[in-house]
């Protein structure tokens, strides 16, 4: 088979790395890809959300199976795009069409879809300019720290957890206002929940869906879990604190609610979904859903699994999960990220990247990387993310983080208590 994979981070030089082992994979794609991804495949350099550019090198290439990684393009209606062009439609498409991407497109479409369905999730409610007034009023009284949401998308930036009742106006005014631009012209005031984070995905083919292992992601720059907030800075799987009974209340509270609830409103949803959890005391609440798979929790998830991906996504694309057996490894997995030096605020790009060939016993899965006249050179703020899977969980972190610091480049930054806190 011939497959095209969009994106351009670690989390698709991850799928990459997985689709490539195939033996159906004859000819892998990626677009546009980085310098990592060419080792397992041929990058094309095209944008992603120009669906026109996508479809000829489908054609072009005789691609037979589409899988998205990132969400922009979901959001942006990939899937129906392809769906409702003859010359394509042919092509299965593995990330959900529009109707299903809205769950992390429309934070205030997926807060109602869970009451609508009664998931767990923190209260809230969400003001538009023409209700400013009583949002102001709502947040005069509101419990804090507050958490403001931008609706749409937002980068990632559009969510701000805010100590303070006034501040939490003057912020409520300049998202309406147009701070997010159109992502914030419905803002979500939310409860805040104290508890500890995992992400746990499921694949689903519309009826019947397989559970992926969780994973932790670290999200802050610093150390001990301090200053800005980022992509992610480094991921483990298994997650210690997700015991089977927590994971059992995850499934029959959230994931079969939700994947149930998008059969029962009619959206055929193929693809995986990411819920972003948060335990509260032994309970699973709902902070987030996104469409697609988590980075840098892929790479640390497929290394996790044993099924054939190729396999795995005709199986979804045939909706014949539920006669699918996932087998997963009960190996530890680990992730560290390299970052350029000021991210996640500015930083540069075009460093020569030196010491990947020192690398051990891990995994290197490019992120923000681009060969340059046969160099690989800094293309973004998430640079690398070394991945490595162990017996034991201490194993695998220490052997990333080792490895993490056999690689330079100039500003390089990587932090190295990623996993420690759990074990
Ligand atoms: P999101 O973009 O929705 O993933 O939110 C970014 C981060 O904000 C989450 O990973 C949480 O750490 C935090 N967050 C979002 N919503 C809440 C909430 N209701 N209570 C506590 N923290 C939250
Ligand atoms: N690591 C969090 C995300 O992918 O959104």
């Amino acid at each position: 088979m011939n497959i095209l994979l969009i994106g351009s981070g670690g989390r698709e030089c991850a799928f990459a790395w997985k689709l490539s082992q195939s033996e159906k994979c004859t000819n892998l794609f990626i677009a546009p890809g980085n310098a990592g991804t060419a080792n397992y495949g041929k990058n094309v350099n095209i944008n992603p959300n120009d669906f026109e550019a996508v479809k000829a090198l489908a054609l072009k290439e005789q691609v037979d199976l589409l899988v998205v990684g990132p969400e922009e393009p979901l959001v942006l209606g990939i899937h129906d795009f392809f769906a409702n062009d003859e010359a394509v439609a042919h092509i299965p498409v593995i990330g959900p069409k529009k109707e299903g991407a809205i769950l992390e497109g429309s934070k205030d479409f997926s807060k109602q879809f869970m009451e609508r369905h009664n998931i767990p999730t923190a209260k809230s409610k969400s003001f538009t300019n023409e209700t400013l007034q009583e949002g102001l009023a709502y947040l005069a009284n509101h419990a804090t720290p507050i958490v403001l949401k931008a609706d749409g998308l937002a980068a990632g930036k559009g969510v701000l957890i805010i100590d303070n009742n006034k501040e939490a106006q003057d912020e409520l005014q300049l998202m309406l206002g147009g701070k997010f631009g159109n992502a914030g012209s419905t803002v979500i005031v939310e409860e805040f929940l104290t508890g500890i984070e995992l992400s746990v995905f499921v694949l689903s083919d519309g009826k019947d869906y397989v559970i992926l292992p969780e994973a932790k992601d670290y999200k802050r720059i610093g150390q001990g879990d301090t200053g800005l907030n980022t992509g992610g800075m480094g991921s483990v799987s298994p997650v210690p604190f997700a015991n089977a009974e927590f994971l059992n209340k995850i499934e029959e509270r959230i994931i079969k609610p939700t994947v149930n609830g998008l059969a029962s409103e009619g959206i055929d949803y193929t693809g995986f979904i990411f819920f972003g959890l948060i335990k509260v005391g032994e309970e699973p609440y709902v902070i987030e859903y996104n469409a697609r798979m988590g980075d840098p929790e892929t790479e640390s998830v497929l290394l996790r699994i044993e099924n054939d991906l190729v396999e795995l996504f005709l199986a979804t694309a045939n909706k014949q999960l539920g006669n699918y057996e996932i087998k997963i490894s009960p190996k530890n997995a680990a992730t560290v990220v390299i970052v350029a030096g000021g991210y996640p605020g500015e930083y540069e790009k075009g460093k020569a990247i030196s010491g990947l060939e020192n690398i051990r016993d891990s995994y290197a899965f490019h992120a923000g990387t681009a060969l340059e006249g046969g160099i690989v050179k800094t293309n973004g703020g998430r640079v690398l993310a070394i991945s490595s899977v162990k017996d034991t969980q201490f194993e695998a972190l220490q052997c990333a983080t080792a490895d993490a610091a056999r690689i330079y480049f100039d500003g390089k930054y990587f932090r190295e208590d990623i996993g420690f806190d759990l074990i």
